[in-house]
């Protein structure tokens, strides 16, 4: 649970950028996945492919939803960060200008229950793909769960929230793996350290790595995103040369066209995705 200092109830968080996708014929199937529960740990060293066997260029485009069942908290939804909360007063670079000590207690409270956090089936899942297959992970996530499974392609289109920068020079990076920013603490440029993340209003990264990527997949799946916050809820209809496109989440706004949408949770559908990938 946030304490009540993220409580404090205003009005709902700031009404996400319309869903471009209104209006799409949409088609939602469930395709029912073996039920033969892979074991993550332990798995052996990569294989190379068998000449048989083609090496695929997988992308996954990861949301809050995938760390939820590492126990952090989603945005939206139940027990979202957002809920009760207006993101302005917290994510933004007005609310850090207006009241930095605020913001700096929001990231600060977060990057503490990043690090107690642990990879879940869903990250390992992931980083097993890369046994066999080209994978890329494209994740609105700020947290460091996908590389601590072991995925080595992560961009991270929001920022990171284990890094810190100069609040006047975003290349002057500092790591914060095991203290927090405090008011005073300086970067080489002497300006205030900030979370390294992207506060609405600020440009999303990776942009063109992500939609290359995307494009050249060969499958693509989506997990543990509502697709509200643009542009990357509009990635999702690039995937042009998928022979796979899945998404899984509990519950969805509206399935992407040309999606399978496996509802239910990242660590009960991700690694049944990862397994049939991989013996492809
Ligand atoms: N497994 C899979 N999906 C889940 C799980 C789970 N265990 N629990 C929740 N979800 C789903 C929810 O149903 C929801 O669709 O994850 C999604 C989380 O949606 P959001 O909270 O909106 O998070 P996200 O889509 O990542 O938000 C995008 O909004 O505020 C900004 O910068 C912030 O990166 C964030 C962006």
């Amino acid at each position: 649970m946030l304490p009540c200092l993220f409580r404090r109830g205003i009005t709902s968080a700031r009404a996400p950028v319309p869903d471009r996708s209104q209006g799409r014929h949409i088609v939602a199937s469930g395709r029912a996945e073996g039920r033969r529960r892979f074991q993550w740990e332990g798995r052996s060293k990569p294989v190379s492919p068998s000449p048989e066997k083609k090496l695929l260029k997988i992308v996954v485009l990861s949301g809050a939803g995938i760390s939820a069942e590492s126990g952090l908290p989603t945005f939206r939804g139940a027990g979202g960060l957002w809920n009760g909360v207006r993101a302005e007063t917290l994510a933004t670079p007005e609310a850090f200008a207006d009241d930095p000590q605020r913001v700096l207690d929001f990231y600060n409270f977060r990057r503490t229950m990043v690090r107690d956090a642990e990879p879940n089936a869903a990250h390992r899942a992931v980083a097993a793909l890369e046994q066999r297959h080209q994978v890329t992970v494209v994740t609105q996530n700020v947290d460091d769960l996908h590389e601590r499974a072991g995925s080595t392609d992560v961009l991270h289109v929001h920022g990171e929230i284990m890094t810190a920068r100069s609040s006047r020079t975003p290349s002057l990076k500092v790591a914060m793996q095991d203290r927090d920013i405090r008011l005073g603490d300086l970067a080489e440029d002497g300006a205030q350290l900030r979370p390294d993340v992207v506060w609405f209003g600020e440009t999303v990264r990776h942009i063109d790595d992500s939609l290359d990527r995307i494009r050249a997949a060969d499958r693509f799946l989506v997990v543990g995103t509502s697709l509200q916050v643009w542009p990357v809820a509009d990635w999702v209809h690039h995937a042009v040369n998928a022979g796979e496109r899945v998404i899984v989440a509990p519950e969805l706004a509206r399935c992407p066209d040309g999606f399978d949408w496996l509802r239910g949770n990242a660590c009960e559908h991700v690694p049944r995705v990862a397994e049939r990938w991989l013996d492809a």
